[in-house]
């Protein structure tokens, strides 16, 4: 059983550093792969709307026999849904999905800023949290401007912005202005989607740590 360290978000709330993420995990898969992740020490599970496998994750969560406060589940809008009375409605549709009584983070999964309607998709967010609905609010794959312009327009400082991360795409810039204002940075595809095995960087990490690749 492995356990893993905490980050604590510039709301006070605590997120494991180490999750799971269910892309492209079927829905007929998900629940067994998310019972075997809990099993072996995960705790916090990232879905998504758009991933089509929120009722299996819930499902994997409520099933799990592990107290829900010790869990983290985090999904994410998806781009169809930007606007404030949609965003509203498609937050009320991923929790009939997931049948929890709360969810730990909700994400903006992409800005679009084509359609320029992040900042009111924030807003409806921002409502989501004071109503305690969510425990923290957050974006994803959004740029400086992005995040500039939510915190110039918003109200709340946007608690993680999950953006791809490895190696070959260390986001040196976006990580300093993450700093500068208590944002997390949260990694996907941490592995370069699994390309990345034998980078140098991550296989001295493997060895210095006893997890070389067996396979
Ligand atoms: N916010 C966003 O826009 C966004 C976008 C992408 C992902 N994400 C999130 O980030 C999560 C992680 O992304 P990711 O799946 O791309 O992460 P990743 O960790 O970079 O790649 C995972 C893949 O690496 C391969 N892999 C891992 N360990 C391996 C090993 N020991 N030997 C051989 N292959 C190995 C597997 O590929 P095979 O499955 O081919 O074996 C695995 O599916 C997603 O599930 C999702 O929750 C978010």
């Amino acid at each position: 059983m492995t356990t893993v360290p905490d980050v604590t978000l510039n709301n006070g709330v605590r997120i494991p550093q180490l999750g799971l993420g269910v892309w492209q995990v079927d829905a007929g898969d998900v629940v067994d792969v998310v019972r075997t992740a809990i099993e072996t020490g995960y705790r916090s599970i990232d879905t998504a709307a758009a991933y089509d496998n929120e009722e299996g994750v819930g499902e994997a969560i409520r099933a799990s026999g592990v107290n829900r406060d010790e869990l983290f589940v985090t999904s994410k809008l998806w781009n169809g849904d930007h606007g404030y009375d949609s965003a509203l409605r498609a937050f009320d549709a991923t929790m009939e999905r997931l049948k929890l009584e709360r969810l730990d983070l909700y994400l903006i999964h992409w800005p679009l800023p084509m359609h320029d309607r992040y900042v009111s998709t924030w807003k409806a967010l921002e409502r989501l949290y004071v109503e305690g609905r969510v425990r923290a609010i957050g974006v994803s794959n959004f740029q400086e401007s992005h995040l500039q312009r939510l915190m110039d327009e918003g109200g709340i400082v946007p608690t993680v912005n999950q953006v791809e991360l490895h190696p070959r795409l260390t986001q040196a810039a976006l990580r300093g202005f993450h700093a500068e204002h208590k944002i997390a940075t949260e990694a996907w595809s941490p592995l370069g989607q699994g390309k990345l095995l034998n980078e140098p960087t991550l296989t001295k990490l493997a060895d210095a740590t006893g997890r070389r690749r067996r396979r």
